[in-house]
């Protein structure tokens, strides 16, 4: 049996020193390398026979859209004011809920001037975090055009291709023109990208990239989209979220056919991947380089975060599409329900009867509604 220790590199998933000991260390780098070895796939088979990739690749090619032309690029950003809104939803801090006593922590001391700055820090992190995340997207999904054996996923996957380059220039874009620093990418989602890279398996790519760092990337989009005041923001997440609901769904669908085919080992290796990534994932959202970066002590300061239930609570809904997703291919309940009792212990199990992305991807796009609304105006 895997251990933890061998999936993850500690033995208890809440060790906070292990946690922390990932850090980046060439951040200074303008490169990073991933050995990978996948071979090339060609098929010789031309015919389309899968309807439901064929009807995505359609979709795909209709609800394209140009972020120099279809964004509100002119729109002024003032940051103070986006995290002041924010934290007027929130509560006071806009940060801890009301269960984390800060009495006698450094926090306590803090006044409006701090806690605005982390508020601006943190939407940096954020948006530096996704950024990253989506040239991920563009690097596998450029892989799977060439080792996928199927055409229909093959179509599929350039328009993905496509998706991802718009993805990584207008959160570059964003960040450049209407916030105030970069951050490097977080350590955590560093070693999973480059677990999903380095794995030659066509379908360990789907698996790590659709399902799991797209699936939660839907999921956070969707939070922020809701919560931000600022038009500019609301409009790229909504228009990338419609993409990303293909993205996931294209995942669920190939991987729902090619799962039938496997072993019980062989699905247990994809349910150990499954947990590797979630953790891996849970683990950066604790935003250890903003602490740093604020000067205080990051040890102390995410000892409070893990102690925040409300917050807790919202950052488990991050897991809201990858459990149902997980759920629709089989994922939780083989081999004794291994993956269910994993994501129990990741407190992650309620959503697992949400609706799932392959059901629910063609409400999601936007897109297409902006332009049946211009075409019937
Ligand atoms: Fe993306
Ligand atoms: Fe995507």
């Amino acid at each position: 049996m895997t251990t933890n220790k061998e999936m993850i590199g500690r033995d208890e998933i809440d060790d906070l020193e292990a946690i922390l000991s990932v850090t980046n260390t060439d951040v200074d780098a303008v490169m990073h390398a991933v050995n990978a070895s996948p071979d090339a796939i060609f098929t010789w088979d031309y015919s389309r026979s899968r309807p439901a990739l064929a009807k995505l690749y359609e979709k795909a090619k209709t609800s394209q859209w140009n972020a120099t032309t279809d964004l509100p690029w002119d729109t002024e950003v003032d940051q103070e004011k986006v995290v002041l809104a924010n934290m007027a939803q929130n509560g006071e801090n806009g940060f801890f809920s009301g269960d984390v006593d800060l009495a006698g922590t450094p926090f306590a001391k803090w006044g409006d001037k701090q806690w605005i700055e982390l508020g601006v820090e943190s939407q940096n992190w954020t948006l530096s975090q996704f950024l990253h995340g989506e040239q991920g997207a563009l690097i596998c999904t450029a892989r799977i055009v060439e080792t996928v054996p199927w055409i229909d996923a093959k179509y599929y996957a350039a328009t993905q291709v496509m998706d991802e380059a718009r993805h990584v220039e207008v959160f570059a874009k964003y960040l450049d023109d209407k916030l105030s620093g970069h951050y490097p990418i977080n350590a955590h989602l560093r070693l999973l990208l480059d677990d999903i890279i380095a794995d030659s398996r066509w379908d360990m790519t789907y698996l790590g990239m659709q399902i799991m760092v797209e699936g939660l990337a839907l999921a956070a989009f969707g939070f922020i989209h809701q919560l931000t005041t600022e038009p500019l923001l609301k409009k790229l997440l909504r228009y990338v979220m419609s993409d990303e609901a293909r993205h996931v769904a294209f995942g669920v669908l190939s991987l729902k056919e090619y799962y039938a085919e496997l072993t019980q080992a062989e699905i247990r290796e994809r349910q150990e991947f499954a947990f590797e990534a979630a953790v891996r994932m849970r683990d950066r959202f604790l935003q250890q380089e903003v602490w740093d970066r604020m000067g205080v002590n990051v040890k102390e300061a995410v000892k409070l975060v893990m102690m925040d239930e409300t917050r807790g609570m919202f950052q488990s809904m991050l897991f809201s599409k990858i459990v149902p997703n997980c759920k629709k291919l089989g994922l939780l309940d083989a081999g004794d329900g291994w993956l269910r009792q994993r994501f129990t212990e990741l407190g992650v199990i309620q959503f697992e009867d949400w609706v799932d992305t392959a059901d629910e991807y063609g409400s999601l796009d936007e897109v297409a509604k902006d332009r049946a609304a211009v075409a019937g105006a």
